[in-house]
């Protein structure tokens, strides 16, 4: 949520500060803003409403030279969005500016304080009150910027990271980071700031993670100093970044989210690179060979997630249970952190999150930790907040995800879990050699199936123009396509605002049937051969009252296909299997109507990718 960027170098910092600020509208596209100063030493804040492309019009006529800057495009929590409330935010002085990505949750108590003591307010935001807390300290003691925003932090309860310039200090940008990313990337005499690694990686490669609790003094002239609240020094190692200019542009494509799709393939491969022999007699994670012990041992897995990535979970749940024979439990995170969960010896969370930065993902995570847990994170954001404070885990390595409706991510985690799974059965026993070979040889070829299914685009394309009438839709699947089931309905709606429910085909008749009429489409993933039957009555039932139905059969199938008004055959595979093919023509279901209604695909309302508030 809210995406920081800032630079102090040589260079212009504008045009750096909004190519930076585009890198990042997957966390908040609502309201934009930059911050320089300029060489004659002025303060310039400009802000607008609308997307960073807004901000760059409403920069046509203005003054935003200097070489020191810092900017925002939001993702609003206080205050709705508009030009007052968009970040930076000016102290009262006008000598300070700031910009936020998080929550102050003590925020009016502080600001009732601050109002006592003279302060004038423009903006609904929480952030407003930090700028004037530091300006507060650094006039009342006379002190640096540095210390000011030591003091102020120690009054603020939440979540944040800042970023802070001083007009009379025009060498100098200060960051604070807690419970939200932020990363500092070294150049040559120049330095940039940001909320994740991306708009960083077209100037360089090394990069500094900030901890929680950590202050970084960014100066032109004396380089990063980093700092404790408390002002103990820290000393972080410098990180190489992994990511080439390619992996994070469109390459010829309309949208990210059709690239991502068709990124599949290549990503099923290298997630399983390395970790599948090319006989595919043998599966290793490096995670179950160091932790084995905690793994294989496991009394109970508990999956923690939030969105697409709690569906991987649930897909998670089965692979494990039929292939460990150890019980799993699926949770949301944001209500796990507030349950009290009953944690054993011998329970191990699973925490799943594409970012790596999900609040109540990492506060499930602490809460697991806190009560004895071991914690295995599944996670892609390459040194990410979850991949740093999980005990151990899996990355999925399917490449920087920058559609805010998750696709490749879905699939990268399925696979590790599916990796996961039959790595721990093999450790147990609980699954015979030929049994494993069977598997790897089936996963191994789902790459290929996936094209296959990818060149199914122009068809799917032609199917969602008939359906743009929709105003509801329901999705349904049994075993392991309930999971794609929900997984398909949530895409339907995050893109193209359809009203979308999935439901495990046999439920439907406890209430979502009595909303099928004519005008309703029903998808049906109806591939389970063993459920065959069951899944044909489902069908049968949804046909009686005359719903379209949209089937995702096996190929050759000849019952269900006459009886749909729509069907698409999949390539064959097992079951355990088909929510990496099955979930593929959903997405591209999804994209296609959201295009046909003339949606924004990449960046759809009131979503963010990166959800770092609760
Ligand atoms: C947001 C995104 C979803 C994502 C969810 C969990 O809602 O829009 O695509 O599934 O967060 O995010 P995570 O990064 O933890 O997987």
């Amino acid at each position: 949520m809210c995406g920081i960027v800032g630079y102090v170098g040589k260079q212009e910092a504008c045009p750096i500060l909004l190519k930076g600020l585009h890198r990042l509208e997957y966390r908040g596209y609502d309201s934009a803003g930059v911050s320089m100063i300029s060489g004659s030493g002025e303060l310039h804040v400009y802000k607008t409403k609308g997307k960073v492309s807004d901000l760059e019009t409403f920069l046509a006529d203005k003054d935003v030279s200097g070489t020191i800057g810092i900017a925002h495009t939001r993702w609003a929590t206080h205050g709705v969005p508009c030009q007052k409330n968009a970040h930076p935010h000016f102290s009262s002085s006008g000598s300070l500016s700031l910009i936020h990505n998080g929550i102050i949750e003590n925020y009016t108590v502080l600001k009732e304080r601050l109002m006592a003591k003279g302060f004038n307010f423009v903006s609904e935001t929480d952030t407003e009150v930090l700028v004037q807390l530091i300006e507060y300290y650094k006039v009342k003691n006379k002190c640096s910027l540095l210390h000011a925003v030591q003091c102020a932090l120690m009054q603020v309860i939440g979540a944040y990271a800042i970023a802070v310039l001083d007009k009379n200090n025009p060498d100098e940008i200060i960051a604070a980071r807690k419970a939200s990313p932020l990363v500092i990337g070294l150049g040559e005499d120049e330095y940039f700031l940001a909320s994740d690694a991306t708009p960083l990686v077209e100037y360089t490669d090394k990069v500094i993670y900030l901890e929680d609790g950590d202050i970084a003094v960014i100066n032109r002239k004396k380089g990063v100093h980093i700092v404790t609240i408390g002002n103990e020094e820290v000393d972080h190692e410098v990180s190489t970044v992994n990511i080439d200019l390619g992996m994070i542009e469109k390459g010829g494509y309309p949208h990210f989210m059709l690239k991502e799709i068709f990124e599949q393939p290549q990503c099923i491969r290298d997630c399983m690179r390395g970790r599948v022999n090319a006989e595919a007699t043998d599966v290793r994670l490096s995670a179950v060979i160091d932790y084995g012990e905690q793994l294989i041992n496991a009394r109970r897995f508990i999956i923690v997630a939030c969105g697409t990535s709690w569906h991987a979970g649930l897909i998670g749940k089965n692979l494990i249970e039929r292939f460990c024979r150890i019980p799993v439990e699926v949770a949301y995170a944001s209500e796990f952190r507030y349950s009290d969960p009953v944690i054993e010896k011998g329970d191990v969370v699973i925490a799943i999150s594409q970012s790596g930065e999900t609040a109540d993902t990492l506060a499930a995570i602490e809460l697991a930790r806190s009560k004895g847990a071991f914690v295995f994170g599944i996670v892609n954001s390459v040194g990410s907040s979850i991949a740093r404070n999980t005990d151990t885990g899996a990355y999925i390595h399917v490449g920087p995800e920058i559609g805010v409706a998750s696709t490749k991510a879905f699939t990268g985690q399925v696979t590790v879990l599916t990796l996961l799974s039959l790595c721990i059965a093999k450790e147990k026993g609980t699954i015979t050699p030929e049994e494993l070979h069977n598997a790897l040889i089936e996963l191994s070829q789902i790459p290929d199936k996936m094209k296959e299914i990818l060149k199914l685009n122009d068809g799917l394309a032609d199917l969602s123009k008939i359906f743009t009438y929709a105003h509801n839709f329901i999705y349904l699947g049994r075993g392991f396509n309930y999971p794609v089931a929900l997984e398909g309905a949530l895409k339907l709606k995050e893109i193209s605002y359809i009203h979308a429910e999935g439901y495990p085909a046999a439920e439907m008749k406890h209430g979502p049937i009595a909303l099928v009429d004519a005008e309703m489409p029903v998808v049906v993933v109806a591939t389970n051969m063993q459920l065959y039957e069951k899944i044909l009555s489902n069908i049968q039932e949804i046909k009686a009252r005359q719903g379209k139905v949209i089937a995702f059969v096996v190929k050759g199938d000849d019952t269900i296909s006459k009886v749909v008004d729509y069907a698409i055959e999949l390539p064959v595979t097992v079951d355990y299997l088909y929510p990496l093919l099955a979930v593929v023509p959903l997405q591209l279901l999804a994209y296609h109507i959201a295009v046909c209604k003339g949606k924004d695909v990449d960046q759809p309302r009131n979503l963010a990718k990166s959800v770092t508030v609760e």
